[in-house]
């Protein structure tokens, strides 16, 4: 295991009724007038709204609202929101909804006490020094913003979808995890929300670093715990105990419980997010596709651990005599697994070309340290090229 540093101090308050802190929770972390941010009207529908600025009421604090988060969450909005949180003296965002809500509220956060252009900060122009307090009534089991280090947004212009630089004060001061407001998802979002955690785990598994044995056990737990979960939740959107189980696994998936002490992979979301960037696919659906084809690509460069990946996660027997089998059984399960939850397998089916695959690795080169990316294995544009070219039907 290698040396790390680790502060993730996020407050969870988890469970039926948790809403109700949300008002005690913005005054304990320094809040005294609120900016919200939630998207296109889920909130409204499943309660967490009415639940949140009664809440808000009770504690006596005032907000302003800023809505319309779309997936794939835009810099326009990002820059109305600055100008907002300026105009009204803004000391605390919050979000309600998922990672589109809270890597808004985030960027905002920071964008704020920035005195240029948030996106500087981006493109490594300026560093994150400061940032307002964040905090988040997440209503998806997906992109595990709630506990992360980092948000995602798209500058319209040039349409480039980056990570922020990770940073702990961007992390939520505290993220309330009522598994009830995740029953109301349409089956789709549900399983989008399955594959990102789940990339999100086997980013971190898929790695070179020896002697990792707790954190490779703890990734597998909780890789089980969503192949449990999610076919569960699918089946009956009402069942509490899958809805807890996966809420509480996009979280950990992500705050970096089971990252820390290795070196981490994260080719599978760099090599989505130019998808979700140019065909606006759901983040999760652009991650089924991919991974599956970046698994095929890199497995030889370690088959004892994709044969242990199929072993411990999807119980596939071991042949230990040709364990290349092993591994690429794994991989099918997994193809087998984001099927049967309705995900798309296909570079077409989240709506990409492969006339287009030129043009993505171009837009990449754009990036600073564009290429290689990947820590388990490097890639270059070949390689990105060829793994593009795995997802095509
Ligand atoms: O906009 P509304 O009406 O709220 O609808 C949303 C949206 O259409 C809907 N939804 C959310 N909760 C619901 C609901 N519908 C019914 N009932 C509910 N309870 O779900 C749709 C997707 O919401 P979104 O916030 O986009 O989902 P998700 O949490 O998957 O976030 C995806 C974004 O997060 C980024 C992704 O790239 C993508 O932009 N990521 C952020 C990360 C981070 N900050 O750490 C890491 C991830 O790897 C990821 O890149
Ligand atoms: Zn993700």
């Amino acid at each position: 295991m290698n040396a790390f540093n680790f502060y993730s101090p996020t407050f969870f308050a988890f469970g039926e009724g948790a809403e109700h802190q949300t008002g005690q929770l913005v005054r304990q972390f320094g809040g005294s007038r609120v900016l919200l941010v939630y998207g296109g009207g889920s909130a409204k529908r499943n309660g967490a709204y009415d639940a949140v600025t009664d809440s808000l009421r009770e504690a006596g604090i005032p907000w302003e609202e800023l809505n319309g988060v779309r997936p794939n969450p835009r810099s326009g909005l990002v820059y109305e929101g600055i100008d907002l949180c300026r105009r009204a003296g803004t000391d605390f965002l919050l979000a309600i909804g998922g990672g589109s809500a809270i890597d808004t509220a985030k960027a905002i956060a920071f964008g704020t006490p920035y005195g240029g252009d948030f996106w500087d900060i981006f493109a490594g122009k300026a560093k994150l020094e400061k940032c307002m307090p964040v905090g988040a009534v997440l209503t998806i089991a997906a992109a595990g913003s709630e506990g992360s280090n980092s948000c995602v947004i798209t500058q319209e212009d040039g349409n480039m979808k980056w990570g922020s630089p990770k940073s702990d004060l961007i992390r939520p001061r505290f993220a309330v995890l009522n598994p009830r407001y995740t029953c109301s998802l349409p089956p789709f979002q549900t399983a989008c929300g399955a594959a990102d955690m789940m990339s999100h785990i086997m980013e971190r598994y898929f790695t070179n670093t020896p002697d990792v044995g707790l954190t490779d056990r703890l990734c597998e737990a909780l890789l089980k715990t969503v192949i449990d979960a999610a076919p569960r939740a699918l089946a009956n959107p009402d069942d509490i105990s899958a809805r807890s189980d996966l809420m509480w696994v996009s979280t950990l998936a992500h705050n970096n419980s089971v990252g820390v002490g290795r070196e981490q992979d994260w080719a599978s979301h760099q090599m989505e997010h130019e998808l979700s960037a140019l065909y606006d696919c759901a983040h999760g659906a652009g991650l089924a596709v991919v991974t599956p084809a970046w698994m095929e690509y890199v497995m030889n460069h370690d088959v004892a651990r994709f044969a242990r990946f199929a072993a411990n996660v999807f119980g596939v027997e071991p042949d230990y005599a040709a364990p290349e089998r092993t591994a690429k059984e794994g991989i099918r399960r997994l193809r087998v697994f984001y099927r049967e939850l309705g995900l798309p397998a296909t570079l077409e089916e989240v709506g990409g070309r492969v006339e287009d695959i030129p043009a993505i690795i171009e837009r990449r080169k754009q990036k600073p340290n564009g290429f290689p990316f990947g820590g388990f294995v490097k890639i270059n544009p070949d390689d990105m090229a060829a793994i593009y070219r795995l997802c095509a039907k």
